[in-house]
């Protein structure tokens, strides 16, 4: 057999043209990647500012994470949560300092921590009889089979039939919705801060501080989706801390959900996902009623620590919220009437370009121009760089972008 890393770009497509699940709509056939850049099979260069998703936290192939992975790979690989080794105990105790205290449950991936809440709301609520959790229209939590129940797009549970009972949508920033929506049988509300494959879209303050004053006035859970929005892409650990920075009052200082989802950068490319538990819900799973084989492993916990290890020294959660108002700055600046940038949101590292033309075109032609971002719904492209993307970066994005559209 061939070293990957001889066969041509349309060698590689041939392959999986053959034997790859044809789930996705792929485009380029990358071979390297280094900080910000990555190269395809034909040796072209690309500024990569989607991050895989918001997932290459540290850019690609970071020294420190390829460091840290190496030494834990001949150190301790993997061990099955029937043991303890050191890297879990200490990165749930550093992710358990971010927020307040309570434990965390290690999986794999966003859709996994997600199913860890919805497990959550169900067996706290399950001796009142309540089991129904209220999400967000336009939200997007996975695409397990309860993930794509709670994910409030009909189009992701087309075929999938019937969908798994139990969950309601509302209007995201509808506030009257949502306590509409609210029944004997609800066990809990889940919202992202950020809607990011909704086209990225903050929550409003009031939106979140309404949302806890309900779910804490009839006793249920408040969970929170930080898949794609958290490990201090918006400049905060959390996007709430972000959203309620400077709101006084109706329990702003104090907002915290009963459990917080992570996965994407909080491995910074190694898969990850972890769930803060609030303290009050930290023991609800006893051995056997949750588990998983791979989840908080010795090498994601050692990447996952590396990671948090950088972006701690470097204060990357301050760069990413320089970077994002700079990268604001300028697209806002491209907003001209009866041109293809209708508008630009978002905060930090998540941040949405609302164009006026078909988003999936202009992303193509942006790639094809040396610019990689993820479009989203409703004609946005995201920009979910890594933390430490710098001016340079910024400033040769929307120069592509300038001439390209
Ligand atoms: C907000 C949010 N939740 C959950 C998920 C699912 O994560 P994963 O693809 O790792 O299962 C995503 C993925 O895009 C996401 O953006």
């Amino acid at each position: 057999m061939q070293p990957a890393d001889t066969i041509s770009g349309v060698a590689v497509r041939e392959l999986y043209a053959q034997y790859v699940v044809p789930s996705y709509q792929r485009s380029l056939t990358l071979t390297r990647g280094e900080g910000m850049y990555v190269w395809d099979a034909d040796g072209r260069r690309y500024l990569d500012l989607g991050g895989g998703i918001a997932v290459n936290s540290l850019g690609h192939a970071h020294p420190r994470v390829a460091a840290a992975l190496a030494k834990q790979a001949l150190t301790l690989t993997h061990t099955s949560n029937l043991y303890y080794h050191e890297q879990q105990g200490r990165l749930a105790q550093r992710l358990v300092g971010q927020l307040a205290p309570g434990k965390i449950f290690f999986c794999n991936s966003g859709a996994e921590a997600n199913e860890c809440q919805y497990k959550l709301a169900r067996k706290v609520g399950n001796p009142r009889g309540r089991f129904e959790i209220i999400t967000a229209l336009n939200s997007f939590h996975g695409r397990t089979l309860a993930g794509i129940a709670a994910t409030g797009q009909e189009k992701v549970r087309v075929g999938f039939e019937p969908t798994v009972s139990g969950f309601r949508h509302v209007p995201f920033n509808d506030l009257d919705a949502v306590r509409a929506a609210l029944t004997e049988r609800t066990a809990a509300v889940l919202i992202e801060g950020i809607q990011g494959e909704g086209g990225v879209t903050a929550a409003t303050p009031e939106s979140l501080l309404g949302r806890r004053q309900f779910t804490r006035e009839l006793g249920i859970l408040l969970l929170w989706d930080g898949v794609q929005c958290g490990h201090f892409r918006t400049g905060r650990f959390q996007s709430f801390q972000r959203i309620l920075e400077g709101v006084t009052g109706s329990g702003a200082a104090e907002f915290l959900p009963d459990a917080v989802a992570m996965a994407k950068s909080i491995g910074g490319g190694f898969p990850l996902g972890a769930v803060w538990i609030r303290d009050e819900y930290a023991n609800v799973f006893q051995p056997g009623t949750h588990g998983t084989t791979f989840g908080g492993s010795p090498l994601a916990c050692a990447v996952a620590n590396a990671v948090l290890d950088e972006i701690e020294e470097k204060n990357l959660a301050d760069n990413i919220r320089r970077q994002g108002e700079l990268l604001k700055q300028k697209l806002s600046a491209l907003i001209v009437s009866g041109g293809p940038v209708g508008a630009v949101r978002g905060m930090g590292g998540m941040v949405g370009l609302a164009l006026t033309v078909d988003g999936a075109t202009a992303a193509a032609r942006l790639a094809a121009a040396g610019l990689l971002l993820v479009p989203a719904t409703g004609n946005v492209l995201r920009f979910l760089p890594p933390l430490n993307v710098g001016e340079a970066h910024i400033a040769e994005a929307v120069d592509i972008i300038q001439k390209t559209l």
